[in-house]
């Protein structure tokens, strides 16, 4: 093979490989009061709402498939993890309040195949104790927390190919 016959190798396959591309399928499941992001004490977590977030992260990574489900029902977090946890790639999980409350939804990212990231749009460890303790970090993959909303695109980048 000379140099030309590589490059039109490269040139010929691309398009069959980005069709063959496997997508990576993550969801992203939120917890209780952030339906109300940009409405809820903007000062802590900013002005924006998370339909409209949901939209560019989806435009910015258009190689992966990413899903939105948010409740305020502890349960429902729960059978949500269980639906998705056997058949994404990973999960971003920002539990909010039951955070710090929730055997069940620690137990059930335990019982799962998929990583969770554990995210927090605020600090939690600059704010009052009771948030200082998470029954999801230790069952998690990893955790990232006090960037804003970025926490959310920081977590997809942790699924990115390693340096
Ligand atoms: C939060 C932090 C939690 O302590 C709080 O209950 C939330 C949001 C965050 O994203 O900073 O509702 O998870």
């Amino acid at each position: 093979f000379t140099p030309v016959h590589i490059r039109r190798y490269i040139i010929f396959t691309a398009p069959l490989r980005r069709f063959c591309k496997t997508i990576m399928k993550i969801a992203i499941i939120n917890g209780p009061n952030l339906n109300l992001l940009g409405k809820r004490e903007p000062e802590l977590y900013g002005n924006k709402d998370f339909d409209t977030y949901f939209l560019q992260l989806q435009s910015s990574f258009t190689d992966f498939s990413l899903t939105y489900y948010q409740s305020n029902v502890e349960g429902e977090l729960i059978n949500e993890i269980h639906r998705v946890g056997f058949d994404v790639d990973g999960i971003i999980l920002n539990a909010a309040a039951y955070t710090h409350t929730s055997v069940g939804i620690g137990d059930a990212i335990k019982a799962i195949a998929a990583p969770v990231i554990e995210v927090h749009i605020s600090n939690t460890f600059t704010r009052e104790d009771f948030r200082h303790t998470s029954f999801i970090t230790p069952n998690a993959k990893g955790l990232i927390l006090g960037f804003g909303l970025d926490v959310y695109r920081l977590a997809i980048e942790s699924f990115l190919p390693k340096l």
